[in-house]
């Protein structure tokens, strides 16, 4: 316990990772104010898209629904052209930071040779970096798996990455193809880490502190770890983190209420249709399957309508008050 604060405090940060549909600028912003302990946030990817940055992508930035969170725009593109017209449109609103997504296994990405598309196609990394060059005032990241069908094509793309100025490479070590699917392949990523010039940060099913605490001892290195599905999961794991020990089911769950809460406040204020509602208020607790328990969890998830879901939010909540 003590290393694992001794690293924070010298090195570690934890990222929370964008997930498209989940870590909208309402959950960032509670996930930040109730629970804590989360360094960086990135925003989903923002995509060019028929010719334009869709609006709700640009709300998503917007600076007035992000005060006080340390936020860093996502953009996928396969081209200088896109990443300089989302680039421009991120600057435009007084970000400096970027970061450039060449992971996403979507295929209706990958086709189009963004996300981890990219990966198989050296030369177009290497036009993107030299757009990256042009930009000194853009502090760039990269967030990126080992490939796309092969887990050593980043062979071929870590020695233009260590030559672009960038502030840290963030790798979730699977290959596009496996989508999420399969072991994370801790035989590469530290083949990556010694080869990387760059601060490196870990992103890959960690889901509790003892997971983190077996990544940190084997690569105390690293600049900072990112949590995704984990911290859905368990919002106040990145906390837990920095307190250094693990907090109780109860003192979670009264985390966990407080932010719904503030989430359900939010929908019911944007959204005045009834499906709308539910289907935001569901993203909440998409993840949560293990910490409520498999039947009220359904229930939850189930109800079609505004009445049946508050009967089932407070019948969980009156089963862990006794
Ligand atoms: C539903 C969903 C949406 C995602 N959206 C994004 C995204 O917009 N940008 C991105 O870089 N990664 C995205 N990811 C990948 C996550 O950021 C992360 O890399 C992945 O979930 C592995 O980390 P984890 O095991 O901690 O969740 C998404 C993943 C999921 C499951």
């Amino acid at each position: 316990m003590a290393l694992q604060k001794r690293l924070r405090e010298k090195t570690m940060q934890i990222h929370c990772a964008p997930l498209q549909g989940y870590t909208d600028h309402a959950y960032r912003r509670i996930l930040h104010q109730l629970a804590g302990g989360v360094d960086v946030f990135y925003t989903p990817f923002i995509r060019w898209e028929k010719g334009e940055v869709r609006s709700k992508d640009e709300v998503d930035i917007l600076p007035k629904n992000n005060e006080g969170v340390h936020l860093i725009p996502q953009i996928i593109c396969s081209t200088p052209d896109e990443m300089k017209r989302l680039s421009d449109m991120v600057e435009s609103h007084g970000y400096s930071e970027i970061d450039i997504n060449m992971g996403c296994p979507a295929p209706m990405q990958t086709k189009l040779q963004r996300g981890s598309g990219i990966l198989p196609h050296p030369d177009r990394i290497q036009a993107l970096c030299r757009e990256i060059e042009q930009r000194p005032e853009l502090r760039c990241s990269v967030k990126m798996r080992l490939g796309l069908d092969r887990n050593d094509e980043w062979q071929q793309v870590l020695p233009i990455l260590n030559q672009t100025p960038l502030q840290h490479i963030t790798l979730h070590p699977r290959i596009g193809k496996q989508m999420y699917k399969g072991e994370v392949d801790m035989q590469q990523f530290s083949l990556f880490c010694d080869q990387c010039r760059h601060p490196l940060v870990f992103n890959g099913d960690l889901r509790t502190l003892a997971d983190i605490n077996r990544l940190t001892h084997s690569f105390p290195h690293l600049q900072g770890i990112m949590l995704g599905r984990g911290l859905l999961a368990r919002p106040t794991l990145a906390r837990e983190f920095a307190d250094g020990e693990e907090w109780n089911d109860a003192k979670r769950m009264q985390v966990l209420c407080a932010m719904h809460q503030e989430m359900l406040q939010f929908v019911t204020t944007k959204y005045k249709v009834e499906s709308q509602i539910l289907l935001h208020i569901h993203a909440f607790w998409e993840f949560q399957e293990e910490m409520l328990g498999r039947k009220i969890w359904k229930k939850i998830m189930k109800a079609g309508n505004l009445k049946n879901y508050l009967d089932a939010v407070r019948q969980l909540l009156h089963s862990f008050e006794n």
